[in-house]
């Protein structure tokens, strides 16, 4: 009999490789999903690698009576991966009540309904962002949290405070946090990979959107950083890499009694940091592409650096990613490619 797993978001960019890894895996797969950030296309991508089709719900999460309507429907889950929730840092910031409550009453919605099973796993999508800037590289997962810099960033902690005071009351239920640092790539089949909804904000789609053509050069937010080369460092590590570690966390959770404690946090990262520079010249080396690009100002908000101490990880979740910076970027560009052929 196969475990039902519920994956909110599931048809976002990290979801739905979650969802192939899941269903790659024996799970049984529900996605929750109100296509504000993703498009029913991706059904078809999944089932095209995984010739399985996850049932779709369309439901925003936001609706509690929705909520309680779907965990009637479906007793049979007792294990859910939390993806869906607003996550554009600069938006965030224009708009923080549509954060708070995207990010926030959703959660809330959906623990209310776990701690109702006399057994229950939660996976929570988290962040690096909860560091800040790091006072020590690389970040360990007893960093002290900072105070957030975006609304964005303060739902994540938030989210994880909510968890953790639940789990305290709710023994029945087990929860994990994944702090990601930055998802990149796309699953080698190109059936799947982060869309291109509107302008890329973050680094990488913005390269492959540059050296396709879609836009004239990449801006590369300041050079004055005390860094190796004065553009900033993070830890980028491949999507496929995430999916699965979100599959062997919520093993971890349906499969081990007890965890000793029902509440837990992990660093998702390669533990190792990358430039900006430095990503530009493994694209280019990776791809033949040359990518055009001027430095500009500073963007605000953004910090020196950050990357993964995966020791934890690697030891509690026995996961360590395992794709390189080369490959990662190897697979946006081909999905860049794929969607720019697509659109023609
Ligand atoms: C990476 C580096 C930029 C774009 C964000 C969120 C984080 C997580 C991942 C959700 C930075 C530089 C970027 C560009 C550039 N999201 N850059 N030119 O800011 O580390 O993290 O996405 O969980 O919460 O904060 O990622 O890709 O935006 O930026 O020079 O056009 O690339 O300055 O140094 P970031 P990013």
């Amino acid at each position: 009999m196969k475990s039902k797993i519920l994956v909110t978001g599931g048809l976002g960019f990290i979801g739905s490789h979650t969802v192939v890894a899941l269903q790659q895996q024996g799970f049984e797969v529900v996605i929750i999903d109100n296509l504000s950030n993703s498009s029913i296309d991706v059904l078809a991508g999944i089932t095209k690698i995984t010739q399985t089709t996850p049932e779709f719900v369309n439901i925003d999460l936001r609706n509690k009576d929705a909520v309680i309507d779907f965990f009637e429907k479906y007793q049979d889950i007792t294990g859910v991966i939390h993806f869906a929730a607003s996550k554009a840092v600069g938006e965030s910031v224009e708009n923080p009540l549509l954060y708070y409550e995207n990010n926030l009453s959703t959660l809330i919605y959906i623990l209310q309904q776990l701690s109702k099973k006399n057994k229950a796993s939660f996976i929570f999508s988290s962040s690096c962002t909860v560091y800040g800037q790091a006072d020590n590289l690389p970040i360990t997962e007893n960093a002290p949290v900072k105070k957030a810099m975006s609304p964005y960033g303060n739902t994540k902690q938030i989210g994880e405070e909510i968890i953790m005071d639940t789990c305290k009351v709710y023994p029945s239920l087990k929860a994990i946090s994944l702090r990601y640092f930055n998802p990149i790539g796309a699953h080698p089949s190109t059936e799947i990979g982060e869309l291109p909804i509107g302008t890329p904000q973050n680094l990488v789609p913005f390269i492959t959107q540059t050296a396709i053509g879609k836009r004239e050069q990449l801006s590369v937010f300041g050079n004055d950083y005390p860094t190796s080369d004065g553009t900033c460092v993070r830890d980028y590590i491949h999507v496929v890499d995430l999916a699965q570690a979100h599959v062997v966390a919520l093993k971890k959770l349906m499969e081990e009694e007890a965890l000793g404690k029902n509440y837990d946090v992990f660093n998702l990262g390669t533990g190792k940091g990358n430039s900006v520079l430095e990503v530009i010249q493994s694209f280019e080396r990776s791809t033949g592409e040359k990518l055009p690009f001027k430095i500009v100002d500073r963007r605000e908000g953004d910090i020196t650096a950050a990357y993964a101490d995966t020791n934890k990880a690697n030891t509690g979740l026995n996961w360590r990613a395992e794709h390189s910076l080369d490959e990662a970027l190897k697979s946006a560009w081909k999905w860049e490619k794929k969607v720019f052929k697509n659109e023609d």
